[in-house]
This record gives C-alpha cells, structure tokens and sequence, in this order.
C-alpha cells in the first residue's frame, strides 16, 4: 500500500483546555469557551477569529448527556464563528481525535488553511446508573451490552486476563494509578488534583474528625487495598483504577506548514497519524491487546518515519488503569507483558525512561469523553514548546505521541507530534 504521507503539512499553533471536573450549572457551550479562550491565550503572534475557516467538534453524547444534539453549529455560534462550516464528529471516547484528523485532513488536502478543532463533553448531569448506560452505548448491545457488560466491566476482563497470562496483580494496577495522580497533581487544569498520599492523608483526618478510629493505611497501597477507601467497581478494577465522570473541553488551532510562522515561531507539526476500527471486544482472539491501537500506532509511525524507542513522552488513553498498561505493549514501547513490571519499576513516570501520562492522564487529569484526544494534544504540544509547567520534562523532549481509544478498541487514533 505505500507509505502514506499528508498532502502538506499541518502545524498546531495554539492549544488550550479548560478545566475537568464537575461544574453544575454550565452546559457544554459554556465550558468550551473556556478552552476556547485559553486557546486564543496561548497563539504566540495571535489569531483573528475571522481567519478560521472550519470547525471540527469531537463530542460523544450531549444527546444523552445534555439533552442537546447538533452542537457543533451551536458551539461555533456561541464563541462567534458563524456562519463557517461546523461538523460534529462522534467515536466514542476517541471522538476529538477523529475530529483532530479530520480537521488535519482537510487542511493536508488544501481546502482549508486554519482549522479549529475542540472536544467537549459534559457528563456530570446524569446520575451514575444514567452515565453508565450512556457510554455503554458506545458498546456493542445486543451481545455485550444486554449480557451484563459496562465499561469497568470490559477492562475488568481485560485486566483479569493480562493477569492470568502475565502474572501481574492488583497492586500492579494500582501503581499505574499512584503515578498518575501524581502527575495531575502538578497539573493545575487536573480534575485530581491530589497524588494519593494526599488523599489518603484527608480521609485519615475526615475519618479522626468524625471521631472515627484512625485509619492504619502507612503506605498509598495500604489505602489502595482497603475495601473502603477504594471500593471494589468491577474486580480487579477499584475506584482508583477508574477514569472519573467528568466535564471539560479542549481546542486546538490547524493551520497549513506554510502558514505556521505566521502564528509563532514555535509551531508543533503533526508528522504521522494512523487509525484503525475494529469489531466489539467478545469478537476478539485476545484481551491483552487492542489491535486497533497496534494498527494505527503502525501507520502513525510508518508516516512520520520514526520507531517507538524515538518518542520523548506519550499521553495514551488509560481510561482505567489496566489501558494504560496495554497501550504501553501495544504501542511497541514495552514488549508485550512486560508493560506492567514497566509501571511497577517507575519507567512510565515522569523521571523515567519513557514518560507516560505526564498530565497526569485520563484518570487523575479526568474524562470528559469527547475532549479527552483534543486534552492530550494540549499535554504533548506543552511539552514539546517546553511550557507545561512544574510538570515539565527536562532534555528538552522533541518528538510526542496521542493514543486514544474509543470504546474497548472499535476505534483507534495515534498521532505523532515534533518539534523542529
Ligand atoms: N477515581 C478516584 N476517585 C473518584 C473517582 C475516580 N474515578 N470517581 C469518583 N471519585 C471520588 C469522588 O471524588 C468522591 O470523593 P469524596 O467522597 O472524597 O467526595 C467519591 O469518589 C465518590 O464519588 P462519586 O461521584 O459518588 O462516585 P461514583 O460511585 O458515582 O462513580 C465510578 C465512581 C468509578 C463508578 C465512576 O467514576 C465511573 O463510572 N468511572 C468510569 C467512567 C467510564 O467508564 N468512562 C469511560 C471509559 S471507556
């Protein structure tokens, strides 16, 4: 089939997100002003809205969640860039990714020069049993869905498998999640933003207030294995484990390679991108790895002619724990079964050899599902300029990479991000 390559570059000149979390009594509009506004903040020589021609929305559900359908027209209206095209793009949680590269594609195919590109999603409306059956949609119904299956319930399989054929345990997931709320605890936008050992120190002291007995956790693992603090949701997949219900946005600006310098001096370009769809997870020969994420890890690097040892950091899509540890193997940075003992030795965090997550990812940053890929453009493109923060890489990383999933892997995008 060839190597494929865009028909022009693309560059992200701006990136910005507002913060997850929950926010009663603001609608999906509202929260994507705030991304939009910390867009515009962030492009260096600065961007007259009339300039941007297209808008791409990733969203998975305000149908459901909000009651509102059609919003990619309603969003484009409420932040004042009627009358341009706007389309709203849905893959499950993976939907601001596919809307990414859309919006790439129709700047590669020259008929767009300046595109944004947002993700939105307002979850916390709905109670818990309502969320849950909304993003169960997102599964396959009749043979998963009407047999008992939620989302904890998909990667709780996944994660029982990869321990029978790995020999991984509870606390090696668990250690995934230690990490990565350590790592939104430097993330000011992070819905989370507390490492464990902080929320295990307020429950001791909510627990004493009350005038219960302490608490006799002394490490996060003791708190992380007692049934209360952190409650069984589908075994072996703890509260902890799980990415939470949340609200956010994100947006990014597309603009053509030759337009780039015009917005900053320091663009990002987009060098490779890959997708892949594949059937519902019960189809599947294995559950220890997303073929999907393979495939578009595949073509993502074949286009930007780089192997996985070439990437400085990832943001991949660790909606619990255990997707964090299979997109690690599937992305060809650890072989496969050896993601797990690669999280438990420190190799995914910050200080390690292959920084993953390092916004502390979808479980301590938050899931607001369609703004989840757009949110981990925000995180690679921080890095890459070298603005993210008291959460910054040293060594000055040059090469990133997104990976996020929809659903258990029916949708796959990965996506390649350098600095020049
Ligand atoms: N991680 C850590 N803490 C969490 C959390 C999470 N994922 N979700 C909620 N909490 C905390 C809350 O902050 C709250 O803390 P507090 O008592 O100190 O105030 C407490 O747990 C209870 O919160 P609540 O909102 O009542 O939890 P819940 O039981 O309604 O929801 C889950 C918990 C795990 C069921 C929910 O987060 C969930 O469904 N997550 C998965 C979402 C999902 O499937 N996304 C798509 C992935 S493909």
């Amino acid at each position: 089939m060839g190597n494929k390559k865009l028909g022009r570059g693309v560059a992200v000149v701006g990136a910005g997100m507002s913060k997850f979390g929950s926010f009663p009594g603001f609608t999906s509009r509202d929260i994507f002003v705030d991304a939009y506004k910390d867009l515009l903040t962030t492009v260096d020589k600065g961007i007259d809205p009339k300039d941007i021609e297209a808008f791409y929305l990733g969203n998975y559900s305000s149908d459901l969640f909000e009651g509102q359908a059609h919003l990619a027209p309603i969003i484009a209206n409420w932040i004042g860039l009627s009358p341009i095209p706007a389309v709203r793009l849905e893959g499950a949680c993976a939907s601001s990714s596919v809307a990414f590269r859309e919006g790439m594609i129709a700047i590669a195919s020259g008929l767009y020069d300046i595109v944004l590109v947002g993700g939105i999603e307002k979850m916390t409306d709905l109670p818990i049993s309502a969320v849950t059956d909304t993003l169960a949609t997102a599964a396959d119904i009749p043979y998963e869905v009407n047999a008992g299956f939620t989302f904890p319930g998909f990667y709780a399989s996944m994660a029982t498998a990869y321990m029978h054929a790995y020999g991984a345990t509870p606390e090696t997931f668990m250690k995934v999640g230690i990490k990565n709320h350590k790592h939104g605890s430097l993330n000011p936008k992070a819905q989370f933003g507390q490492k464990i050992s902080e929320i295990m120190e307020i429950k001791r002291a909510s627990a004493i207030n009350k005038g219960k007995p302490a608490p006799t956790w002394e490490t996060e693992l003791d708190f992380l294995s007692d049934n209360k603090s952190n409650p069984l949701i589908a075994w072996p997949m703890r509260l902890y484990d799980c990415s939470p219900v949340s609200d956010g946005g994100a947006a990014l600006l597309l603009v053509s390679e030759e337009l780039a310098y015009q917005f900053t001096d320091h663009p990002i370009f987009v060098i490779g991108s890959g997708a892949a769809s594949d059937g519902p997870l019960h189809a599947r020969s294995s559950l220890t790895s997303i073929p999907s994420a393979k495939l578009a890890a595949d073509k993502a690097y074949e286009m930007a002619g780089v192997s996985a040892s070439d990437v400085k950091l990832a943001e991949v899509h660790d909606c619990f724990t255990i997707a964090e540890i299979i997109a690690t193997e599937d992305l060809g940075f650890f072989e496969e079964g050896k993601g797990g003992k690669a999280a438990e030795e420190g190799q995914t965090s910050r200080t390690g050899s292959k920084p993953i997550n390092t916004s502390g990812g979808l479980k301590s940053k938050g899931h607001p599902v369609g703004a989840s890929g757009a949110g981990q453009v925000v995180e690679v493109w921080k890095q890459l300029r070298g603005q993210a923060g008291d959460r910054q890489l040293s060594g000055n990383p040059d090469l990133g990479l997104t990976h996020n999933v929809g659903g258990t892997g029916q949708t796959c995008i990965v996506n390649i991000f350098e600095r020049r």
